[in-house]
Protein backbone atom coordinates (compact mmCIF):
# COMPACT_ATOMS: atom_id res chain seq x y z
CA UNK A 1 0.00 0.00 0.00
CA UNK A 2 1.36 3.62 -0.74
CA UNK A 3 -0.02 6.84 0.86
CA UNK A 4 -0.46 10.11 0.48
CA UNK A 5 -0.09 13.06 3.43
CA UNK A 6 -1.78 16.39 2.30
CA UNK A 7 0.31 19.01 3.84
CA UNK A 8 -0.15 21.96 1.82
CA UNK A 9 -2.40 24.21 3.99
CA UNK A 10 -1.67 27.69 4.67
CA UNK A 11 -2.07 27.38 8.06
CA UNK A 12 -4.13 30.47 8.69
CA UNK A 13 -5.14 29.38 12.01
CA UNK A 14 -2.36 29.25 13.12
CA UNK A 15 -0.66 32.41 12.73
CA UNK A 16 2.01 33.91 12.97
CA UNK A 17 3.86 31.01 13.45
CA UNK A 18 3.23 29.59 10.55
CA UNK A 19 4.39 32.41 8.33
CA UNK A 20 7.85 30.62 9.68
CA UNK A 21 6.93 26.96 10.23
CA UNK A 22 4.45 24.38 8.64
CA UNK A 23 2.08 23.72 11.44
CA UNK A 24 2.87 20.17 10.33
CA UNK A 25 6.36 20.65 11.67
CA UNK A 26 5.28 22.04 15.20
CA UNK A 27 7.12 19.51 17.71
CA UNK A 28 5.55 16.91 19.47
CA UNK A 29 8.20 16.25 22.06
CA UNK A 30 11.33 15.81 20.04
CA UNK A 31 9.39 15.18 16.94
CA UNK A 32 7.66 17.17 13.82
CA UNK A 33 4.22 16.06 14.33
CA UNK A 34 4.03 14.79 10.17
CA UNK A 35 6.79 12.83 11.60
CA UNK A 36 4.12 10.61 13.82
CA UNK A 37 2.12 10.44 10.64
CA UNK A 38 4.46 9.46 8.79
CA UNK A 39 5.38 6.33 11.48
CA UNK A 40 1.62 5.67 11.70
CA UNK A 41 1.81 5.32 7.95
CA UNK A 42 4.69 2.69 7.82
CA UNK A 43 3.14 1.20 11.24
CA UNK A 44 0.30 0.23 8.97
CA UNK A 45 2.34 -1.21 5.71
CA UNK A 46 3.17 1.86 3.89
CA UNK A 47 6.36 1.84 1.90
CA UNK A 48 6.37 4.63 0.14
CA UNK A 49 4.73 7.85 0.84
CA UNK A 50 3.97 10.78 -1.16
CA UNK A 51 3.72 14.27 1.26
CA UNK A 52 1.78 16.73 -0.92
CA UNK A 53 3.34 20.15 0.09
CA UNK A 54 2.62 23.95 -1.52
CA UNK A 55 5.50 26.70 -1.96
CA UNK A 56 6.80 28.19 0.86
CA UNK A 57 6.51 25.07 2.82
CA UNK A 58 10.05 23.59 1.71
CA UNK A 59 11.40 23.17 5.31
CA UNK A 60 8.83 19.26 5.10
CA UNK A 61 10.90 18.99 2.18
CA UNK A 62 14.58 19.49 3.49
CA UNK A 63 13.67 17.68 7.05
CA UNK A 64 12.75 14.54 5.60
CA UNK A 65 15.43 14.77 2.34
CA UNK A 66 17.23 11.80 3.32
CA UNK A 67 14.44 9.21 4.18
CA UNK A 68 13.99 6.68 1.68
CA UNK A 69 10.34 6.04 0.29
CA UNK A 70 9.49 9.43 1.17
CA UNK A 71 8.34 11.74 -2.24
CA UNK A 72 6.55 14.86 -2.66
CA UNK A 73 4.29 16.83 -4.94
CA UNK A 74 3.25 19.76 -4.85
CA UNK A 75 -0.35 21.74 -4.93
CA UNK A 76 0.44 25.43 -6.07
CA UNK A 77 -3.22 26.95 -6.04
CA UNK A 78 -5.26 26.37 -2.81
CA UNK A 79 -8.34 24.26 -4.38
CA UNK A 80 -9.23 22.20 -2.08
CA UNK A 81 -8.31 18.58 -0.11
CA UNK A 82 -9.37 16.38 -3.28
CA UNK A 83 -7.16 18.65 -5.26
CA UNK A 84 -4.47 18.24 -3.09
CA UNK A 85 -5.07 14.69 -2.95
CA UNK A 86 -5.16 14.43 -6.80
CA UNK A 87 -1.57 16.15 -6.89
CA UNK A 88 -0.32 12.54 -5.08
CA UNK A 89 -1.55 10.37 -7.81
CA UNK A 90 1.29 9.95 -10.15
CA UNK A 91 3.53 9.83 -6.86
CA UNK A 92 1.04 6.70 -5.59
CA UNK A 93 1.41 5.06 -8.71
CA UNK A 94 -0.47 1.94 -9.33
CA UNK A 95 -1.08 0.55 -6.29
CA UNK A 96 -4.73 -0.78 -5.33
CA UNK A 97 -5.44 1.08 -2.76
CA UNK A 98 -4.38 4.53 -1.07
CA UNK A 99 -4.16 5.41 2.41
CA UNK A 100 -4.69 9.17 3.01
CA UNK A 101 -3.57 10.64 6.63
CA UNK A 102 -4.12 14.38 6.80
CA UNK A 103 -1.20 16.22 7.67
CA UNK A 104 -2.85 18.09 10.67
CA UNK A 105 -4.13 15.55 12.60
CA UNK A 106 -2.37 13.33 14.92
CA UNK A 107 -4.09 9.94 16.79
CA UNK A 108 -3.24 9.67 19.99
CA UNK A 109 -3.97 6.35 22.13
CA UNK A 110 -3.88 3.19 19.02
CA UNK A 111 -2.96 3.34 15.42
CA UNK A 112 -5.69 4.23 13.35
CA UNK A 113 -4.46 3.57 9.72
CA UNK A 114 -3.29 -0.27 11.08
CA UNK A 115 -6.68 -0.66 12.38
CA UNK A 116 -8.63 0.17 9.26
CA UNK A 117 -5.84 -1.39 7.27
CA UNK A 118 -7.04 -4.35 9.50
CA UNK A 119 -10.27 -3.75 8.48
CA UNK A 120 -9.94 -3.62 4.77
CA UNK A 121 -7.76 -7.01 4.74
CA UNK A 122 -10.66 -8.24 6.67
CA UNK A 123 -13.53 -7.13 3.77
CA UNK A 124 -11.20 -8.15 0.61
CA UNK A 125 -9.96 -5.06 0.06
CA UNK A 126 -12.45 -2.72 0.68
CA UNK A 127 -12.01 1.24 1.56
CA UNK A 128 -12.33 2.60 4.94
CA UNK A 129 -12.59 5.50 6.43
CA UNK A 130 -11.81 6.19 9.69
CA UNK A 131 -14.61 8.14 11.98
CA UNK A 132 -15.45 9.88 15.42
CA UNK A 133 -17.97 10.65 16.87
CA UNK A 134 -18.91 14.19 17.29
CA UNK A 135 -21.62 16.69 19.01
CA UNK A 136 -24.44 17.01 16.84
CA UNK A 137 -23.58 20.82 17.22
CA UNK A 138 -20.23 20.48 15.59
CA UNK A 139 -21.68 17.89 12.64
CA UNK A 140 -21.01 21.27 10.04
CA UNK A 141 -17.04 21.09 10.64
CA UNK A 142 -17.05 17.35 9.16
CA UNK A 143 -17.49 15.36 6.30
CA UNK A 144 -20.52 13.54 7.88
CA UNK A 145 -21.59 8.97 7.31
CA UNK A 146 -25.06 7.54 6.14
CA UNK A 147 -24.41 4.25 7.64
CA UNK A 148 -26.07 1.66 5.24
CA UNK A 149 -29.69 0.82 6.42
CA UNK A 150 -29.63 -1.88 9.54
CA UNK A 151 -26.22 -0.15 11.21
CA UNK A 152 -27.00 -1.19 14.81
CA UNK A 153 -26.29 2.10 16.64
CA UNK A 154 -22.93 2.79 18.46
CA UNK A 155 -21.34 0.20 15.75
CA UNK A 156 -17.79 0.89 15.18
CA UNK A 157 -17.34 -1.03 11.87
CA UNK A 158 -20.15 -0.23 9.15
CA UNK A 159 -21.05 0.20 5.91
CA UNK A 160 -20.37 3.78 4.39
CA UNK A 161 -23.98 4.33 2.36
CA UNK A 162 -23.29 7.70 1.78
CA UNK A 163 -21.13 11.05 3.00
CA UNK A 164 -21.79 15.18 3.15
CA UNK A 165 -19.45 17.31 3.68
CA UNK A 166 -19.83 19.76 6.49
CA UNK A 167 -23.98 19.52 6.91
CA UNK A 168 -25.96 21.62 9.21
CA UNK A 169 -27.07 19.87 11.84
CA UNK A 170 -30.63 19.29 10.75
CA UNK A 171 -29.64 17.54 7.82
CA UNK A 172 -26.54 15.44 9.38
CA UNK A 173 -27.59 12.11 8.32
CA UNK A 174 -25.29 11.00 11.65
CA UNK A 175 -22.59 12.18 14.41
CA UNK A 176 -20.18 9.88 12.29
CA UNK A 177 -17.32 12.47 11.27
CA UNK A 178 -14.37 11.95 8.65
CA UNK A 179 -11.57 11.37 11.17
CA UNK A 180 -8.42 12.69 8.96
CA UNK A 181 -7.90 8.91 8.24
CA UNK A 182 -8.60 6.86 4.55
CA UNK A 183 -7.90 3.68 3.01
CA UNK A 184 -9.63 4.38 -0.71
CA UNK A 185 -9.92 2.36 -3.74
CA UNK A 186 -7.12 3.79 -6.26
CA UNK A 187 -10.07 4.54 -8.61
CA UNK A 188 -10.42 7.77 -6.52
CA UNK A 189 -7.78 9.60 -8.48
CA UNK A 190 -10.28 8.82 -11.45
CA UNK A 191 -13.47 10.62 -9.71
CA UNK A 192 -11.00 13.09 -8.13
CA UNK A 193 -10.06 14.22 -11.87
CA UNK A 194 -13.37 15.45 -13.10
CA UNK A 195 -14.94 16.22 -9.51
CA UNK A 196 -16.41 19.69 -9.74
CA UNK A 197 -16.22 22.45 -6.67
CA UNK A 198 -18.43 21.80 -3.75
CA UNK A 199 -18.37 22.90 -0.18
CA UNK A 200 -16.63 26.13 -0.30
CA UNK A 201 -15.98 26.62 -3.55
CA UNK A 202 -13.07 23.50 -2.88
CA UNK A 203 -12.76 20.02 -4.63
CA UNK A 204 -13.80 18.11 -1.88
CA UNK A 205 -12.25 14.55 -1.05
CA UNK A 206 -15.85 14.03 0.49
CA UNK A 207 -17.55 14.82 -3.06
CA UNK A 208 -15.25 12.41 -4.86
CA UNK A 209 -15.67 9.33 -2.49
CA UNK A 210 -19.23 9.68 -2.62
CA UNK A 211 -19.21 9.38 -6.30
CA UNK A 212 -17.13 6.13 -6.37
CA UNK A 213 -19.78 4.61 -3.48
CA UNK A 214 -22.63 5.62 -5.68
CA UNK A 215 -20.55 3.77 -8.57
CA UNK A 216 -18.99 0.68 -6.48
CA UNK A 217 -21.92 0.25 -3.94
CA UNK A 218 -21.94 0.83 -0.20
CA UNK A 219 -20.19 -2.99 0.24
CA UNK A 220 -16.93 -1.47 -1.25
CA UNK A 221 -16.62 1.24 1.19
CA UNK A 222 -16.55 0.46 5.26
CA UNK A 223 -16.56 3.07 7.76
CA UNK A 224 -14.50 2.40 11.56
CA UNK A 225 -14.81 4.27 14.10
CA UNK A 226 -10.89 3.87 15.06
CA UNK A 227 -9.77 3.04 18.99
CA UNK A 228 -7.17 6.16 19.18
CA UNK A 229 -8.05 10.06 19.47
CA UNK A 230 -7.85 12.85 16.39
CA UNK A 231 -6.35 15.66 17.57
CA UNK A 232 -6.28 18.62 15.49
CA UNK A 233 -3.12 20.17 15.32
CA UNK A 234 -3.98 23.11 12.41
CA UNK A 235 -5.06 25.45 15.44
CA UNK A 236 -3.07 26.30 18.48
CA UNK A 237 -6.07 24.91 21.17
CA UNK A 238 -5.95 21.25 19.00
CA UNK A 239 -1.84 21.41 19.36
CA UNK A 240 -1.77 21.68 23.39
CA UNK A 241 -4.11 19.38 23.33
CA UNK A 242 -2.17 16.67 21.36
CA UNK A 243 0.92 17.90 23.66
CA UNK A 244 -1.12 16.94 26.89
CA UNK A 245 -2.19 13.47 25.37
CA UNK A 246 0.77 12.47 24.08
CA UNK A 247 2.70 13.25 27.26
CA UNK A 248 0.44 11.38 29.21
CA UNK A 249 1.08 7.98 27.21
CA UNK A 250 4.71 8.96 27.12
C1 LIG B 1 -11.40 17.80 6.18
C2 LIG B 1 -12.44 16.96 5.43
C3 LIG B 1 -13.60 16.59 6.36
C4 LIG B 1 -13.07 15.91 7.60
C5 LIG B 1 -12.01 16.82 8.30
C6 LIG B 1 -11.36 16.15 9.52
O1 LIG B 1 -12.00 19.05 6.50
O2 LIG B 1 -12.91 17.68 4.31
O3 LIG B 1 -14.50 15.73 5.67
O4 LIG B 1 -14.12 15.60 8.50
O5 LIG B 1 -10.97 17.15 7.37
O6 LIG B 1 -10.70 14.99 9.16
P1 LIG B 1 -11.11 20.34 6.92
O7 LIG B 1 -10.77 20.13 8.38
O8 LIG B 1 -9.91 20.35 6.03
O9 LIG B 1 -12.03 21.51 6.71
Amino acid sequence: MKAIIPAAGLGTRFLPVTRAVPKEMLPIGAKPALELIVEEAREAGAEEIAIVISPGKELIREYFKDCPGIKFAYQSEQKGLGHAVLQAAEAAGDADSVLILLGDAVVTGGCAAREMAQVSAANGGASVIGFERVPREKVSRYGIAKPAPGTPPGAKIFRVADLVEKPRPEEAPSDLAVAGRYILDSAIFGFLANQKKGYGGEIQLTDAIRRMISAQGARACMGCVYEGKRQDIGNPEGYFKALEAFHGHS
